[in-house]
């Protein structure tokens, strides 16, 4: 008989060398559940990729003078080694690039226009380019993204568009009927009350004024909208409308796709209308989670409160950073890193509860039974019911709550069973025990009971923490095979009356947190080279700086930068100095002149962004009004060189 399929998707991540460990966690999640999916005896398919497409990557690699597709093929290879490193099992990584997907783009965007979903129109309308989203302008916030808060961009140009509104209805009575489709009930509520019930507008779902994208195949000056390329990845991966379409017929509808709660309107209403339109079966479920966030906020590069992955796995191995992430993050909710919120869970739950109860297991038999082998005669005691009661209870909930994906609750389940074991060493006193010969057969069925409940707690640990039960099973004589098989947790005794310990690595070393918090405050923080630099140089040279030479945060806040965008520019008539500009601010754009001709010529200052004081009293130069003026950082020898983001923001950007 086949193997019933399962297939579980991440959203596919714009392609980024700054993913953070918050991006992990949908892929930490999303592979923790085709993990307990492929124990339970499930045929997974579990895709992940990158969204490679959209203006903000053309502008990027414009930045770096790259082609796009050079940009982007060096940042997924270090994706994906980043997720090797996360220890992610993936069974396809979708690219948006790759050839098959953008043909079935096409062929999908074709089939809907031939259909009379798609036709074409002109948009006029607001543009957020981080968020790649459309608004209109009564869904704008203080005239900012809704989504982002960043500001946005007034777009007019020819388009064809999506027929959303003709959804709506089928959309909503699909929601109510399967309460299951977006998961948690929020997010359901949310998506029906905010959006689907006040009304949807057609989709504008093609872009003209830039071409790093799908070409629409019948009308070539129009590329797909990147939402719409992206989304399709789902069943484009599958071979949907290629010559090969097996996987699709296999795994297609999907059993969830898991995104963070920011996307949940693209895949819950866009995504559901065009697989409508395609006549198709819509997803199992929609899975929206919550963040991971920093003193209350989301972790973005733009904010610089990133925290890189790599550096935390190094120091403290995957599982442990895995199980941070799935244990920290309640289900629906957002959940806060901190490094010591890390350093605690590491400690408390992996050192203190898992590792001390392996550990002192093992060294127990080790000590009172000869080669480490427990006799076969072994008596029970009063608590072993209760172990037993509660192991079987905490195995439901667990795998009830894993179903479900909600991690967090799996895992506290898991642990309860852990701390009830660490418990019974001390109800039942081993060393006491071993003091008298005639208690050998009581203390042997103690050190069973926990060597037992240390098998089934580390089979249950293992879609999680995929490193550690190998590490567990070494210490208590067992090998991968039916021992350590998902089913085998549901019968105590399983494990050999003879089981053999021997001591192994010390799993989970405690963590000095003061000493630590130190090092990852550092390693974490771009700006620690810098940081070490000023501190040697005031180490040399101690200055004196005087009270009168500060400026305080109020005098700082008089002055508004602002990031401008160059759109046009041209030398001053008679002045070898004077560039006079037209610098874009957000909506508005402003006349400024700099002294910067000798540096810049028209043609090379034009499409840069650069920092621009905004509230500077008008003058003029040469007769020309100026309106603001540019940063510039000067050298010694005078020369200048003006002043830029680090990477693209939208103009109109303050700078703080
Ligand atoms: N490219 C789109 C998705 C298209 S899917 C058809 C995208 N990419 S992303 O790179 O910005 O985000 C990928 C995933 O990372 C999203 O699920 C997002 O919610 C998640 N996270 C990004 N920052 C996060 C946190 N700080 N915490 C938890 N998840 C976070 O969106």
């Amino acid at each position: 008989m086949s193997k019933p399929t399962y297939y579980i998707t991440t959203p596919i991540y714009y392609p980024s060398n700054k993913l953070h460990i918050g991006h992990s966690y949908t892929t930490v999640a999303a592979d923790a559940m085709a993990r307990y999916k492929r124990l339970r005896g499930y045929d997974v398919m579990f895709l992940t990729g990158t969204d490679e497409h959209g203006q903000k990557i053309e502008r990027r690699a414009q930045e770096d003078g790259v082609t796009p597709q050079a940009f982007v093929d060096n940042i997924v290879d270090w994706i994906k080694e980043l997720w090797t490193t996360m220890d992610i099992t993936y069974d396809k990584f979708i690219r948006t690039t790759d050839t098959e997907h953008k043909e079935t783009v096409q062929k999908i965007f074709k089939a809907l226009y031939d259909k009379g979903d798609i036709y074409k129109s002109e948009y006029a309308g607001m543009y957020c380019t981080p968020c790649e989203t459309f608004f209109t302008e009564h869904q704008l916030v203080d005239g900012k993204c809704p989504d982002c808060g960043r500001p946005v961009e007034r777009v007019k140009e020819e388009s064809y568009f999506f027929k959303l509104s003709a959804y709506q209805d089928r959309l909503i009575k699909h929601i109510e009927e399967n309460p299951e489709f977006i998961q948690p009930q929020t997010r359901q509520n949310e998506m029906l009350n905010n959006f689907l019930r006040p009304g949807l507008d057609d989709l504008c779902v093609s872009r003209t004024s830039f071409k790093w994208g799908v070409p629409v195949e019948f009308d070539p000056g129009h590329v797909v909208y990147v939402w719409i390329d992206a989304l399709s990845n789902y069943i484009s991966a599958l071979g949907y409308l290629s010559h090969n379409d097996e996987a699709f017929k296999k795994y297609w509808p999907a059993d969830v796709h898991l995104v963070g709660k920011e996307i949940v309107r693209f895949h819950t209403i866009i995504w559901p209308a065009l697989l409508m339109a395609l006549e198709l079966p819509l997803p199992k479920q929609i899975f929206g989670h919550g963040w991971l966030v920093i003193d209350g906020g989301k972790m973005s590069k733009s904010k610089g409160n990133v925290v890189d992955p790599s550096i935390l796995v190094s120091r403290y191995g995957s599982d442990a950073i895995r199980y941070f992430l799935l244990r920290e993050i309640a289900f629906g909710q957002d959940g806060n890193f901190t490094n010591e919120a890390l350093i605690t869970r590491i400690n408390s739950d992996l050192a203190n509860d898992l590792g001390n109860l392996t550990s002192r297991t093992v060294a127990m038999i080790e000590k009172y039974f000869e080669g480490g082998v427990l006799p076969e005669v072994q008596e029970e005691n009063e608590f072993d019911a209760d172990i037993k009661s509660l192991v079987k209870t905490q195995i439901q909930k667990a795998e009830d709550n894993v179903e479900k994906l909600f991690f967090n609750n799996a895992l506290e389940d898991i642990w309860v069973i852990i701390r009830r074991l660490n418990k019974y060493i001390d109800e039942t006193m081993p060393w006491v025990l071993a003091k008298d010969e005639a208690n050998k057969a009581k203390l042997a069925g103690v050190l069973y009971t926990l060597s037992e409940g240390l098998r089934i707690v580390s089979i249950m640990i293992e879609p999680f923490m995929p490193q550690t039960p190998e590490k567990i099973w070494a210490q208590i004589g067992v090998q991968r095979g039916e021992l350590t098989a998902w089913d085998s947790i549901h019968t105590w005794g399983a494990l050999p009356k003879a089981a053999l310990a021997k001591k192994g690595e010390n799993m989970f070393p405690r963590i000095d947190k003061e000493k630590e918090l130190e090092i990852l405050e550092t390693a974490n923080t771009p700006k620690t080279e810098i940081k070490e630099e000023v501190k040697q140089e005031v180490k040399e040279e101690p200055k004196e700086v005087k009270e009168a030479d500060y400026i305080t945060i109020d005098d700082f806040a008089k002055v508004e930068l602002k990031i401008g965008e160059v759109i046009e520019s041209a030398r001053v008539p008679k002045s070898d100095k004077l560039l006079v500009s037209k610098i874009k601010l957000g909506e508005e754009v402003r006349q400024i002149v700099s002294g910067i001709a000798k540096y810049y010529s028209p043609e090379e200052f034009v499409g840069t962004k650069v920092v621009v004081v905004t509230n500077l009293k008008p003058v003029k130069l040469r007769g020309i009004l100026s309106v603001g003026m540019v940063l510039c950082a000067a050298d010694e020898s005078g020369k200048l060189v003006a002043v830029g983001p680090l990477e693209d923001v939208v103009s109109g950007s303050e700078v703080r």
